[in-house]
């Protein structure tokens, strides 16, 4: 199974990286995760106290699942997943605040998501981002065309109506599930296009 990073940065939508390393998990790869101090801001506010800091957010998952995360702090620059040698699949950055976006587009590693993302990006592994902001100003989406010309692939956290979603959560494992496809990492959360039977 596959080491994959996953940075959580002060985006809107934190509930998303917590069912990305729930199905991870469940897949059984191992999740090396890094919180930004304003992602505990977000789950504070979106998820509640028990989420609050990158320990509970962990704790928050069954104990046969937290023997599959390992949690680094956000400026551990002396964490494996900052160095190229150390050998990971690819990283998720979900949700990704602007903040972070520009950061990743500018190469500025001045923390360890920051970080961990550069290197994702100099070794040329599958580096994916969930961008959170409405609407997007023209800097966010030059930075969004940078990065995805630089290699990463780009998966807005909008929901399809095709696939009849009925409660938030629906919407919110299609988000993940379009994300682990653009990774190239087998999940089956969503209902997939067949082709209509309406006809
Ligand atoms: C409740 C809340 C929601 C936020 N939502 C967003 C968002 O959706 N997109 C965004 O770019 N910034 C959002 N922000 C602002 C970021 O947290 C802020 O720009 C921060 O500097 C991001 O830093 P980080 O990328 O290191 O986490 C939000 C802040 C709060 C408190």
């Amino acid at each position: 199974m596959a080491r994959i990073v996953v940075g959580v940065s002060g985006a809107s939508g934190v509930i998303l990286a917590h069912r990305v390393i729930d199905v991870l998990t469940d897949l059984d790869h191992h999740v090396e995760l890094v919180m930004t101090r304003d992602a505990h801001f977000t789950a504070l506010e979106e998820m509640g106290e028990d989420f609050a800091t990158g320990v509970k957010f962990v704790k928050s998952f069954s104990e046969e699942k937290q023997t599959r995360i390992r949690l680094h702090g956000i400026q551990d620059f002396t964490a494996p997943i900052a160095s190229g040698s150390y050998q990971v699949y690819g990283m998720l950055i979900i949700p990704c605040s602007m903040a972070t976006l520009a950061a990743v587009a500018t190469g500025l590693s001045d923390n360890l998501l920051r970080r961990a993302a550069d290197v994702t990006l100099k070794e040329r592994r599958p580096l994916v981002i969930v961008p959170r902001e409405a609407p997007f100003s023209e800097i966010h989406l030059e930075n969004m065309l940078k990065i995805s010309r630089y290699g990463a692939t780009i998966v807005p956290p909008i929901p399809a109506w095709y696939t009849q979603p009925k409660t938030l959560q629906d919407v919110e494992n299609f988000i993940v599930g379009k994300a682990l496809d653009a990774m190239k990492i087998e999940s089956d959360i969503y209902p997939r296009w067949t082709g209509s039977m309406r006809r």
